[in-house]
């Protein structure tokens, strides 16, 4: 009888969840004979056996697509009374689902690594457009991410030149500074601040003036994450996420006036927020994210249950959801100093 798998996007959402879907179901029912689901919602639909029926014909022109045709959550499988393992085992017999795909971040692949300890078939792709997962050398949706906020890096420096004013525009990223500092090179930036390295105030001001003292409107680009050296934590203030993270964002509404009052030069702060999550993604999201789909059914004909696909170097690889979640990957110091020299 065909193996039937069943697929869920979970957290955030993150441009390439599609390409995903759409490799891993043309791959699997080509090469393996391999039949799919989808769980609507994220673990919501695996704790509920909410599921869509996933053919070739429905993932038809999908790797374009944004989003995710499944829906997203930020639900956990034992948050809820009916969640836990136990209940999940019911679920898949029920429906003759013999294994799980859960593509996610740091907050899936721990879910997914309990469910595997508790005697689940499961294994996982990582997602996210932080690219803060050590295990792969990128995710994606994260180049995608550094596009679109690339592009306003672009667009922001017109309106700045303008005006003379300073820009500060703040990208996402939670604790890791990859999309700021990626999209801060490729646009030119005058100054990046990311979470790894506090930087203060004065030294914030001193680049933005040098810029303003050579007749250039400084572009300042900061990561959500981002501190200065007496805050304890990045600014946060709208609460907790589903995963009971603080919800990060307004760090560059707070610098602005700063920076302003200190320098005498006018300054704005745009904050990006989702914006960077959406649309369709970049050709090599879409190149990775298929790849690591269509990694998946090889995965599952394998019973490599407990682990995850990812790239290292241009290879498609394997590891342990144990491995992928040991290290958060975070801007080494030596890459911030080199671009660091430049600034201001
Ligand atoms: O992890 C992806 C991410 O977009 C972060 O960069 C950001 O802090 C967070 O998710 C936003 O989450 P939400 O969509 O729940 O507001």
């Amino acid at each position: 009888m065909a193996k039937r798998y069943g697929i869920l996007t979970s957290g955030g959402d993150c441009p390439g969840l599609n390409a995903v879907i759409r490799g891993a179901v043309l791959k699997g029912e080509t090469v393996y004979g391999q039949e799919f689901v989808g769980f609507r919602d994220g673990w919501y639909g695996l704790v509920y056996g909410d599921i869509i029926e996933l053919s070739r014909t429905r993932v038809r022109g999908l790797s374009h697509e944004g989003g995710t045709i499944l829906g997203t959550s930020r639900f956990g499988p034992y948050s809820e009374p009916d969640g836990g393992a136990e209940n999940i085992k019911k679920v898949l017999k029920n429906l003759e689902i013999d294994g799980v795909i859960a593509i996610g971040g740091d907050g899936t692949a721990a879910a997914s690594q309990r469910l595997y300890e508790d005697g689940i078939n499961i294994v996982g792709v990582p997602k996210t457009i932080d690219n803060d997962i050590a295990a792969t050398d990128y995710t994606f949706g994260f180049n995608t991410a550094v596009e679109i906020a690339t592009e306003s890096i672009d667009r922001l420096r017109t309106t700045g030149n303008s005006h003379k004013r300073c820009m500060v525009l703040e990208v996402m990223g939670r604790h890791a500074g990859w999309i700021a500092l990626h999209s801060g090179i490729a646009g030119g930036a005058h100054a990046i601040l990311i979470p790894e390295h506090p930087e203060s105030l004065n030294q914030i001001c001193a680049w933005v003036t040098s810029v303003k003292n050579r007749g250039r409107s400084p572009m300042v680009v900061v990561a959500e994450g981002f501190t200065l050296p007496d805050m304890e934590t990045a600014h946060s203030t709208k609460g907790l996420d589903g995963f009971n993270r603080p919800r990060l964002g307004g760090i560059a509404e707070v610098l602005a006036p700063m920076i302003e009052e200190r320098t005498g030069i006018e300054t704005r702060a745009t904050v990006l927020g989702h914006v960077q999550r959406g649309g369709v993604p970049t050709a090599f999201d879409r190149v990775l994210a298929t790849r690591l789909g269509m990694a998946t059914t090889d995965l599952v004909a394998d019973k490599g249950w407990g682990q995850m696909v990812v790239l290292r170097g241009t290879e498609i690889e394997r590891t342990t959801f144990d491995e992928a979640l040991a290290n958060h990957k975070q801007v080494p110091a030596a890459q911030y100093q080199e671009m660091r020299v430049i600034f201001g």
